[in-house]
């Protein structure tokens, strides 16, 4: 009896699994790739990035808490302890196997980012958004203090950055292939080919995002303020020929 109940609670539930499955897509998913995209006006400037910034901060408190909750963490959370479950049920393999073909491969390497982003959000999480609540200023997330964390020696902020970026578009990349699989949307070997080829292309695109975003922190820019010059002159008060003359 206790053998049974063993195996019912350790058993994948089909429509928990099917959840499991969508919830990668939407709304993580489709947050994951608005979230690189926003990030990446860094390139644009650190006005650019703040702005995005300043445009959540400006919405009603309870508003932006409930969204974030509601949109981001829970089916984060739900996709992500789901995923460990499925991750600490998985059969390896891929090692070990005599079958080391590519596809299972990349199977293996989508199980291991799971685990990877499961660490890193919850670093990436507790020093952004929750250290914003706890400080009560959105300065810990503004263009300056990113700046500072991912040019400071030796660098391990820009390296943890570079690789959760990279584990973000693979995990999603492939899942998107999965997914499309899972769902019967791609039956044919043709049209399972052609997603393939389309989830790599994802993936590369997205990881550059992800990777432009980090460069335009990196690269010396109006970096200290995040302010435009001409809000510097209407902020300080200046006239133009000051500022030309320092
Ligand atoms: C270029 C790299 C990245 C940068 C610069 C960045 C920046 C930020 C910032 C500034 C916040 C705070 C937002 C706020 O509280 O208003 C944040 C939160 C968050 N980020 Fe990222 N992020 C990056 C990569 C990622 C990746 C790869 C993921 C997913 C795997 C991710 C998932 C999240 C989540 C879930 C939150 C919490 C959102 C919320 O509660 O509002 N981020 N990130
Ligand atoms: C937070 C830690 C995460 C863990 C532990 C995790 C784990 C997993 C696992 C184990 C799978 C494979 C499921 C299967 O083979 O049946 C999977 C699929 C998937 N994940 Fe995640 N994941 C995480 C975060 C994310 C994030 C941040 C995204 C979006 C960028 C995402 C998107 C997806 C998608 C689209 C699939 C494919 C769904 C399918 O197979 O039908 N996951 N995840």
């Amino acid at each position: 009896m206790g053998y049974d109940m063993a195996i019912a609670v350790g058993k994948e539930n089909f429509v928990l699994h099917k959840l499991h499955s969508l919830t990668g897509i939407v709304p993580v998913g489709y947050y994951v790739v608005q979230h690189l995209v926003l990030n990446s006006f860094t390139i644009a400037g650190p006005e650019k990035f703040n702005a995005v910034i300043g445009f959540f901060e400006s919405m009603p408190k309870h508003f932006l808490l409930v969204m974030e909750i509601c949109a981001i963490w829970i089916p984060i959370l739900f996709h992500a302890i789901y995923g460990l479950f499925i991750v600490s049920r998985a059969k390896p393999n891929y090692f070990g196997s005599v079958y080391g073909w590519s596809q299972n491969l990349m199977y293996t390497l989508q199980r291991w980012s799971g685990v990877f982003l499961f660490l890193f959000l919850i670093v990436h999480v507790v020093t952004t958004t929750v250290y914003k609540y706890a400080t009560g200023s959105a300065k810990v997330i503004e263009y300056a203090a990113w700046h500072e964390k991912l040019t400071t020696a030796p660098y391990l902020w820009l390296l943890f950055y570079i690789f959760g970026v990279a584990a973000a578009s693979y995990h999603l990349g492939y899942g998107i292939w999965n997914f499309c699989i899972r769902w019967g949307i791609t039956v044919s070997d043709r049209a399972q080919n052609q997603v393939q080829k389309f989830a790599f292309a994802f993936f590369v695109v997205i990881t550059l995002v992800g990777w432009a975003a980090l460069a335009g922190f990196i690269i010396p820019q109006n970096q200290n303020s995040g302010a435009g010059s001409a809000q510097v002159i209407r902020e300080l008060k200046l006239t133009p020929h000051v500022v030309r003359a320092s």
